[in-house]
């Protein structure tokens, strides 16, 4: 079954807490955060403040994805403040082991994303240590982008050196998923497709969430 993850940063950001609310009762599978440091990425978001004030208004587990340089100084804060799974950069910094252990060490689960030109191969000393591989399918900073699709070919290489971690191994795929494209993202072989603008793009969620799990399937 497709699980969506609706991205906030398509949201109304006068509104986060009701619109965490909407997208519970619409369907939505995770809550996907977006956090922005304006460094990493040409874009700044939230911060930890916000991942806890919007923590009471659902159940539904936090997927934050951290397109911050230096994501070490934040781990603590960000699973202090709720988050379920935290998700870095394998391109932010150079002690991503390590980075991996101090997720874990909260009993969170641990993701890595790639960025489009970043090769799978680079995940193979430490796919056994994570929980989930974030694909990125746009460049990261923004919503609204077009699917980069060659970004896809590289979950079967993933799948290939998990090996029997396959199983236990979440692939989950970011930027440009619509009803048009997520089947092909389906058909690589992802398990948690996080969409933003087809979320939002008008306001019945419930709908929007729906023809995505329906699209092409
Ligand atoms: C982009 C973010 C994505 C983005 C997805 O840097 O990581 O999560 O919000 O937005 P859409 O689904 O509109 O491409
Ligand atoms: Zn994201």
């Amino acid at each position: 079954m497709r699980m969506i993850a609706p991205s906030i940063l398509s949201a109304d950001f006068s509104r986060l807490g009701e619109e965490i609310r909407a997208l519970d009762q619409a369907g939505a599978d995770l809550i996907h955060i977006d956090v922005m440091d304006g460094h990493f990425v040409p874009n700044l978001t939230i911060g930890p403040g916000v991942v806890k004030a919007l923590r009471p208004h659902t159940k539904l587990l936090f997927d934050v994805h951290l397109m911050i340089s230096e994501p070490e100084r934040y781990i603590d804060a960000f699973a202090d403040a709720g988050a379920d799974i935290i998700t870095v950069h394998q391109e932010s910094g150079a002690h991503l082991h390590r980075l991996i252990q101090m997720i874990k060490a909260h009993n969170i689960k641990a993701g890595v994303s790639l960025n489009p030109a970043t090769p799978a191969i680079m995940l193979e000393d430490i796919i056994s240590e994570i929980d989930l591989v974030l694909v990125m399918t746009v460049n990261p900073g923004f919503g609204g982008q077009a699917m980069i699709p060659a970004a896809l070919k590289k979950i079967n290489r993933i799948k290939e050196f998990a090996g029997v971690r396959e199983r236990a191994l979440l692939i989950e795929v970011d930027g440009g998923i619509k009803a048009e494209t997520i089947a092909a993202a389906e058909a690589a072989g992802v398990d948690i497709f996080v969409a933003g603008s087809a979320v939002f793009k008008s306001d019945n969620y419930a709908d929007n969430i729906e023809e995505l799990k329906k699209a092409g399937a």
